[in-house]
């Protein structure tokens, strides 16, 4: 069975009180059983003090990112050993912001995926089209090289280490959500690509997330599709009423 997943993107918001201040809502407003898997991804500098105050709830805390090296001379990055230092097994990889501020190719994020996963750490891979590619109608052969070139190569085994993310980049914080119908037809297509790639157990068993503002009023009918496993969230995700709202949809 396919494992449901609400992840939060905190991007780079809330300094520490304020990152304490929403875990502390979000904990003391989230109901005991959901039926979703709840992930918070704060800014590097409040991980830590995450872990802490989720220890022992049912609450994930996830990093943004990470640097593709073990260590070394990268000035400002952090390192898997970092992460996992401070007891953070899940990374976010590959998100548009990153590709596009960052110059992040699929080339790198492939790098980044292997150094994951050879420390053991779950990936929330990130992907999506440019409003150009959709409507040139190259959003599928996009989306089929992000994941063909960063992700393709893993090993089988591998593949249950890794929750995938399409947020289509004209959706992203514009308030133009995918219709649930485009969601499905894009989850569709890449249930498909892995069948065809790396058959048919992992296709069934891997979690695909939509992003893409994402509210408490169109969670539920996009995650009613069959190929829709839950959401990566951004800026509803900075609201505890509004984050658990979507957390609700998932039935
Ligand atoms: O990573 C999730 C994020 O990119 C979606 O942002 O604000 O459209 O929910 P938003």
């Amino acid at each position: 069975m396919r494992k449901k997943i609400v992840a939060g993107n905190w991007k780079m918001n809330n300094d520490s009180e304020q990152t304490d201040a929403l875990l502390e809502d979000i904990l003391a407003k989230k109901p005991e059983f959901t039926n979703a898997k709840i992930v918070v991804a704060p800014s590097f500098i409040n991980l830590q003090a995450a872990v802490q105050k989720t220890h022992g709830t049912n609450i994930i805390v996830a990093a943004q990112n990470m640097h593709q090296s073990e260590s070394g001379a990268f000035t400002g990055e952090v390192s898997v050993g970092m992460l996992k230092s401070i007891k953070v097994n899940t990374v976010i990889l590959g998100h548009s912001e990153r590709r596009a501020y960052f110059g992040e190719t699929n080339a790198l994020l492939a790098q980044k995926v292997d150094t994951a996963l050879k420390h053991n750490l779950t990936i929330i891979f990130c992907f999506g089209e440019e409003l150009a590619d959709r409507q040139s109608s190259n959003h599928f052969n996009v989306v089929e090289s992000q994941l063909r070139e960063g992700l393709f190569h893993i090993s089988e085994s591998d593949w249950a280490s890794v929750v995938l993310a399409y947020e289509p980049v004209w959706a992203i914080g514009t308030g133009e959500t995918a219709s649930p119908e485009q969601a499905q037809e894009m989850h569709a297509f890449i249930r498909t690509l892995l069948r065809e790639n790396v058959g048919d157990k992992i296709a069934e068993e891997t979690s695909i997330l939509y992003g893409g503002s994402v509210k408490p009023d169109n969670a539920k009918e996009i995650f009613s599709k069959p190929d829709v496993d839950g959401g990566l969230i951004g800026g509803a995700s900075l609201k505890a009423n509004d984050f658990l709202g979507i957390v609700a949809g998932i039935e």
